[in-house]
C-alpha cells in the first residue's frame, strides 16, 4: 500500500517575524530546487506567522499547518482560533492533541476528537498526536495508552484523506532520546491495527502514521525506513531549514 511520506515541521512557540520568515524562505528555496520530491513537506508555525509564512512559501510545494484549533466556527472563545480561520489564513493542516497541549492545557482525547471533527468539516487535514509518558512505558503500558488515545481521539468518520496520526512518545520529545526501532515498529503496527478496527482496513492501510520525538538528520533513515512509519513530525530540527531538509534527504524521500 503506497503512502506518501509526510515531512512535517512543528515550530511550536518559536519564531518572530524576521527569523520565522527567513526560515520559511529557506525551506521554500530548498524545496523549489528539488526535481521531484517523493514526499510532502509541511510547516506548522505559530498562529502569528501563518499568513507571512504562507507568502514566503509561494511557488514551493510546502503545505502550511497550524498547531491547534477550537472546535467552534466562531464566537465567544477569547484567545482561541477556529478551523475556518486557519483555512482562511491558508492552512491545509492542523496538528491536534500534541502532548504539550494535553499536558499544558489539560486537553483530553474526547476534546481532541471534537476538534478533529470540526477541522475536517472546515476542510482541514488533521495530524492527531498520541504517545505514552516514560512512566507508562516503564510500566509496560505504551501500547494500551496509544491504543486508547487512538480510539478516543480519532473521529468515527475520519478517513485516510483527512487524517494523519503522529506517534510521539512524550519522553522522546525534545530530549534527544529515541525509542528502539523495534519499539517504534511495534507501536505503529498496533496503531494501524486499532485504526483498522475503528475505520476499516481500507482507511487504515492508507492512513499515514508519522513518528515524532527527537527526529534528526542522523536518525531519520532508520526511523523512516520502518514499514509502518510514513513520515516524521519534527520539532527542534525543523527550526533549521538545513536540518529539516536533511531529514528528508537522509531518509531518501527527496
Ligand atoms: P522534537 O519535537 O523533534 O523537538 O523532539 C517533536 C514534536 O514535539 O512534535
Amino acid at each position: 500500500m503506497s503512502r506518501k511520506t509526510l515531512i512535517a515541521g512543528n515550530w511550536k512557540m518559536n519564531g518572530l517575524l524576521t527569523d520565522g520568515t527567513a526560515l520559511a524562505k529557506d525551506v521554500a528555496a530548498a524545496v523549489r530546487k528539488m526535481e521531484k520530491p517523493e514526499c510532502e513537506f509541511l510547516v506548522c508555525p505559530p498562529f502569528t506567522l501563518l499568513t507571512t509564512v504562507k507568502k514566503a512559501l509561494r511557488g514551493a510545494k510546502v503545505a502550511l499547518g497550524a498547531q491547534d484549533c477550537h472546535f467552534a466556527e466562531k464566537g465567544a472563545h477569547t484567545g482561541d482560533i477556529s478551523p475556518q480561520m486557519l483555512k482562511d489564513a491558508g492552512c491545509s493542516y492542523v496538528i491536534l492533541g500534541h502532548s504539550e497541549r494535553r499536558t499544558d492545557h489539560g486537553e483530553t482525547s474526547e476534546l481532541v476528537c471534537k476538534k478533529a471533527g470540526a477541522a475536517h468539516d472546515a476542510g482541514l487535514k488533521t495530524i492527531i498526536c498520541v504517545g505514552e509518558t516514560l512512566s507508562e512505558r516503564e510500566a509496560g503500558k505504551a501500547l494500551d495508552v496509544c491504543t486508547r488515545q487512538i480510539i478516543d481521539s480519532v473521529p468515527e468518520n475520519a478517513t485516510s484523506a483527512d487524517t494523519v496520526i503522529a506517534y510521539e512518545p512524550v519522553w522522546a520529545i525534545g530530549t534527544g532520546k529515541v525509542p528502539t526501532t523495534g519499539d517504534v515498529a511495534e507501536v505503529h503496527a498496533a496503531i494501524r491495527k486499532t485504526l483498522a478496527k475503528k475505520l476499516g482496513k481500507g482507511n487504515a492501510g492508507k492512513m499515514r502514521i508519522l513518528y515524532g520525538g527527537s527526529v534528526k538528520p542522523n536518525n531519520a533513515k532508520e526511523l523512516l525506513s520502518l514499514e509502518d512509519v510514513d513520515g516524521a513530525l519534527i520539532g527542534g530540527a525543523s527550526l533549521k531549514a538545513e536540518d529539516f531538509i536533511a531529514i528528508a534527504k537522509n531518509a531518501g524521500v527527496c
